[in-house]
């Protein structure tokens, strides 16, 4: 039989996307998991040292390169998978420019040892018994053997960007790394069920799923079975193109789109377009700020969408986007449809009204909020001032807070007040967030601040990359006001708290600043001006003073503390937390002018 590998003439290899091929660990390991599918796996095994910065090693059952093929794969705009122009337009393979061997190589010393499987073997006339093996390094040919070996490909990299030094600085620390080869594995086992999948990271397996036929079985062996649970069903198709998989319950509301997965004919993807369309699925259920959860393959006829056009085939471009956007929308709104009410077994659990709560509270950052009552603007950043700046600096040295007069409160949520000038109304639940919001920015800014030792402590199973994450910023954590204890595993124990997040979801707390710190560059060295998001988000979740009777005293004590923070240095972008009504309004109101 031919040899299965051509080099792809001028013509066609000018068209394919160039660029940055290999920027780090993941991205080798993403290429060679593809080129594992691409050849029929149907079990693939990772193995990575030191976020596989020294070693990286592939292995799969698929159907092998003959001797001549494994040097030839080594060539640019080698493939096998396609040869003519046309085939460009009809990709059904991961691979289709002849790059991702040929890339690794140059960056890296690389062994590939494949044996045929045996129809092959067979087909070809190949001795059965033997394999070939080929070194590179740097991208030199260093050699080709002959040596026993089992059916399939094994193909280890070592030593990623040893002759690009500033490459290699580049790289984060191995954990980051090894976070990012965990989720790069997560994703592409997510959407290849019917493959087995196992990732070892420094010695420690960390992944192991066995072929599944059920896609719900595979989500659950990555993602857990708790929050697999409170998934629903998704599947819709309109003109050829389908939307499948599963999206979050709406109380699954996350911090960031992390736990957004998307695939567009298996290839793992992150569009813009997807992520708003799914938004808009959601609509008004959504909180301001949050993202849910989902899983959600779309296929989309090959001659409808470019894969070709980014260097590591993260990104599509779609010939008719606004279907795409109709086609997913549509898909949530039937799926959500079909929601059960049900409360979160654990973390907070949201009623639609907590959700449309939330979304005033998670408005923070927005700037189009207007102070309709006094028609003055509010500016994030600021604490929001509806009366003027002057007479509240006037008035605060006297203590403003401390200054009014309880007169009641009103429908659980409100504290009414005699002010100076007038009747001043507060947020009870905004206020609390903000002193919340304030005691944990000094806490941190303290950094070794007091906390309350739990009763009874907590103990937490998460997931591996935040278990990972986690253990990386023990310190930071601790300095946000937790005392979280690593009990080996992803088993921890939250031992102490600040007071304003006692009686908070510890673990819903927890993913928040995880969720945060895992879009930082360096989340182990958290820098204060990072800080504010965090925060916000944990005062959030310490805040469940709405809807709560309060008692003189209560309130007396909430305007006490309202005035000691107003004098923090520390200012949270909030809504208002009150609002005062002059007499002079209520004069005009009352038509008494
Ligand atoms: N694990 C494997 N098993 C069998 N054949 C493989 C394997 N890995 C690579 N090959 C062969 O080597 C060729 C070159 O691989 P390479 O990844 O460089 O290019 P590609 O997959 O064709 O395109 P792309 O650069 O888009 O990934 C492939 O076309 C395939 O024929
Ligand atoms: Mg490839």
């Amino acid at each position: 039989m031919a040899n299965k590998i051509q080099i792809l003439p001028v013509s066609i290899s000018s068209r394919i996307a160039a660029g940055e091929v290999i920027e780090r660990p993941a991205s080798v390991i993403k290429e060679l998991m593809e080129n594992s599918l691409d050849a029929q796996a149907t079990q693939i095994e990772v193995w990575a040292e030191a976020g596989g910065k020294e070693l990286i090693r592939v292995t799969d059952n698929g159907e092998g390169l003959l001797p001549d093929e494994a040097v030839l794969a080594f060539e640019r705009y080698a493939t096998s998978k396609i040869r003519e122009e046309e085939d460009l337009e009809r990709i059904d393979t991961f691979g289709f420019r002849g790059e991702a061997l040929p890339s690794i190589a140059q960056v890296s010393r690389v062994t590939l040892t494949s044996r045929l499987r045996s129809e092959r073997a067979n087909r070809t006339g190949e001795n059965p018994d033997l394999g070939v093996r080929v070194q590179f390094s740097g991208g030199e040919f260093q050699g080709e053997t002959r040596v026993p070996a089992t059916e399939g490909t094994e193909i280890t990299v070592t030593d990623l960007f040893f002759n690009t030094p500033v490459r290699r600085k580049f790289l984060r620390g191995d954990e980051t790394e090894g976070r990012h080869i965990y989720q790069l594995v997560t994703k592409v086992a997510l959407s290849n069920p019917e493959v087995g999948f196992r990732l070892c990271l420094d010695g420690k397996e960390v992944i192991q799923t066995p072929a599944r036929k059920d896609l719900r079985e595979r989500v659950a062996d990555l993602l857990g079975e708790k929050e697999t649970a409170r998934l629903l069903p998704v599947d819709y198709e309109v003109s050829g193109y389908r939307v499948t998989g599963f999206c979050g319950a709406p109380d699954l509301q996350k911090s960031s789109s992390q736990s957004i997965y998307t695939w567009v004919n298996r290839r793992v993807i992150t569009d813009r377009i997807l992520i708003r369309s799914l938004a808009d699925g959601y609509g008004m259920m959504l909180a301001k700020g949050k993202y849910p959860m989902a899983i959600l393959y779309l296929q989309v006829p090959p001659g409808e969408v470019d894969v070709n056009i980014h260097p590591a085939k993260l990104e599509v471009r779609f010939r008719n986007s606004g279907l795409v956007h109709h086609l997913v929308k549509r898909a949530v709104e039937l799926g959500l449809s079909r929601a059960i009410p049900e409360t979160a077994p654990t973390g907070i659990s949201l009623s639609p009204e907590d959700v449309q709560k939330a979304g005033r509270v998670a408005a923070m950052n927005s700037t189009d909020f207007n102070f309709r009552e006094t028609g003055l603007p509010f500016t994030p950043g600021s604490v929001p001032r509806p009366v003027s700046q002057d007479l509240f600096q006037r008035e605060k040295r006297g203590g403003f807070f401390n200054s009014l007069k309880v007169l009641g409160q009103l429908k659980g949520t409100y504290i009414l007040c005699q002010s100076e000038r007038g009747l001043v109304i507060i947020d009870q639940h905004a206020a609390h967030e903000r002193i919340s919001f304030s005691r944990l920015a000094e806490n941190w800014s303290r950094a070794a601040g007091e906390l309350e030792e739990l009763l009874i402590p907590v103990n937490l199973e998460l997931r591996y990359d935040q278990a990972r994450l986690l253990s990386q910023v023990l310190p930071v954590v601790r300095r946000l006001g937790m005392e979280v204890e690593p009990l080996g595993g992803n088993s921890f124990l939250v031992r102490a708290v600040n007071r304003y997040l006692l009686s908070a979801g510890y673990e819903a707390i927890l993913q928040d600043i995880l969720e945060e710190l895992s879009l930082l560059p360096n989340p182990d060295t958290l820098v204060e001006g990072k800080l504010g998001p965090i925060i916000a988000r944990m005062a959030c979740h310490g805040s469940v003073q709405a809807h709560r009777v309060l008692d003189r005293e209560e309130m007396q004590s909430l305007l006490q503390e309202l005035e000691e923070v107003e004098q923090s240095p520390f200012c949270p972008h909030g809504r208002p937390v009150f609002f005062e009504i002059t007499e002079d309004e209520l004069e005009k109101r009352f038509r008494r002018t």
